[in-house]
């Protein structure tokens, strides 16, 4: 930091400098440019430009999942009338905090274990979960009072949570990150006026900026949406705007429609085998829910497709696996629903903002 702002001081010196304030120059240059190869060393991941956008580019899904040495092995506590899962890597780096959409709970980002027979471990969810054990973060999760996630008491128990867990667990010094999907990604962007983060992600929602002041130190903000949801689509677009006018840094994911395909859910969803999605793919094309070129014509909650399977036989009446594929279904939909496929930019964006101020 000195040096530059030495240098700072030089270059803008009026110009008959004499020999010394050249050599001053030049050695502020040279360590500059040496500090400057420190500090990308150092980084894991290079900053990407600002505000630019990844595109979809088309992909091979099933290849797509990645190979994790992480496992999912959270501790579960009761506090404040709600419950909080977390697990904490060995060596933590950074802190997480993952907010649900309506309906769900914390429970529903872990594997079902003897830890926590309750949890179950859906697809996306878990899969974001263990990118972030991965990359050391430490990550918690809280299930929302109610249904959904509401916001005057809310936000002080939440925060009341996370500060005393990462006190308790010597974390609090750590860098703070905020992911929320849905209504968790409404509720992110309200608490971020009150609990310092260095970044945060909004999944499938525009957030509450309409409703909030937004603050100059407001943390960098990427939404994630699909844009088949053209109405929030547009509601993020114009909260962008606005953000980008208080000088808040921003980025979007745009996320498509993906065409539904049996290794994709076979890989995806831990339980299912392979002969089974053969066997769905098959029925779904029968009862005409895919189009000609395998993409879903409706959402996974707007087609009987436990009916189709049950009239057949293919799944018993107590289906466990209900939520995992309806949730499968409504990533390839496209419309609303939590996703892990954009992994790489998410957590890109997070390790890019590990320093900031
Ligand atoms: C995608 O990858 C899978 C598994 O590696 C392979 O079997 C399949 O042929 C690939 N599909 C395309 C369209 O490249
Ligand atoms: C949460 O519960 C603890 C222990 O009962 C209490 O001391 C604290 O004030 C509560 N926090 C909030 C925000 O209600």
């Amino acid at each position: 930091m000195r040096v530059r702002m030495a240098s700072e001081r030089i270059t803008h010196k009026p110009s008959n400098r004499s020999f010394k304030d050249r050599a001053l120059v030049l050695f502020s240059f040279v360590l500059i440019l040496f500090a400057t190869i420190f500090l990308i060393s150092k980084t894991p991941i290079l900053n990407p430009p600002l505000e630019s956008k990844i595109s979809e580019n088309p992909q091979n899904l099933s290849q797509k999942l990645p190979s994790f040495s992480s496992q999912l092995n959270p501790s579960l506590y009761h506090s404040n009338g709600t419950e909080v899962i977390y697990q904490i890597p060995s060596s933590p780096k950074a802190v997480l905090f993952v907010a649900h959409g309506c309906n769900l709970h914390a429970y529903d980002f872990w594997d079902k274990s003897p830890n926590c027979p309750h949890c179950t471990g859906l697809p996306e969810d878990r899969l974001f979960v263990l990118q972030a054990l991965e990359l050391n973060m430490a990550v918690i999760t809280i299930s929302s009072l109610g249904k959904c996630w509401s916001f005057q008491r809310e936000m002080k128990n939440v925060q009341w949570i996370i500060q005393t867990w990462a006190e308790k667990h010597k974390l609090e010094n750590l860098p703070k990150f905020a992911m929320g999907a849905s209504s968790g990604g409404y509720f992110v962007s309200a608490l971020a006026t009150k609990m310092e983060f260095k970044s945060i992600c909004i999944m499938i929602a525009e957030g509450v900026f309409g409703k909030i002041d937004i603050p100059k130190n407001y943390p960098p903000t990427l939404f994630v949406h699909m844009v088949k949801d053209r109405i929030r689509a547009d509601a993020v677009l114009s909260n962008m705007a606005e953000l980008r006018d208080t000088g808040v840094e921003v980025k979007e994911i745009r996320c498509e429609e993906i065409p539904l395909d049996a290794n994709f859910l076979a890989k995806r969803i831990p339980g299912l085998d392979q002969g089974f999605v053969d066997k769905l793919i098959q029925v779904f094309h029968k009862k005409g829910f895919l189009d000609e070129k395998g993409y879903l014509k409706k959402d996974g909650r707007a087609i009987k497709w436990k009916e189709a399977l049950l009239e057949r036989k293919l799944i018993p009446e107590k289906f466990k696996l209900f939520s995992h594929v309806n949730e499968e279904l409504n990533l390839a939909f496209g419309y609303h629903e939590f996703t892990s496929l954009k992994n790489d930019e998410i957590f890109e964006w997070f390790e890019s903002h590990m320093r900031r101020n």
